[in-house]
């Protein structure tokens, strides 16, 4: 089996992912949350929020936050620091890069893929 750890993965393509908009993309058995804020500046996070299991892509970004829309968590992309309760634990954030038209990620060595 391949080992995606600390490689460059292809996520989508920069022009799936406007300004404002989340997308989910699945690497394994991980769900991870591409964020585009506004003004620019793409951002990689577990879907997951960690003050219930939340699924952060259905939530809204406000600046360089996240909002979890079940109980209005929010985390900081950038750094995944949780900025609310009722999260206060961070989320899972990922490297990326922008390679002409497409969007890389990467995954740590510390974060397994599989359950
Ligand atoms: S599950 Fe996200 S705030 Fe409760």
């Amino acid at each position: 089996m391949e080992n995606l750890s600390e490689k460059w993965i292809e996520a989508c393509k920069t022009s799936d992912l406007l300004e404002g908009q989340i997308k989910v993309v699945k690497v394994k058995d991980r769900r991870i949350a591409l964020c585009h804020l506004q003004g620019g500046g793409i951002y990689a996070v577990d879907d997951l929020c960690t003050h219930d299991n939340g699924p952060l892509d259905e939530g809204e970004l406000f600046g360089t936050a996240i909002e979890c829309p079940r109980h209005g968590a929010r985390f900081d992309v950038r750094t995944g620091k949780a900025l609310c309760l009722p999260a206060t634990l961070p989320i899972q954030t990922y490297p990326v890069q922008i390679e002409g038209d497409r969007v890389k990620i990467q995954i740590p060595s510390s974060v397994p893929l599989e359950s």
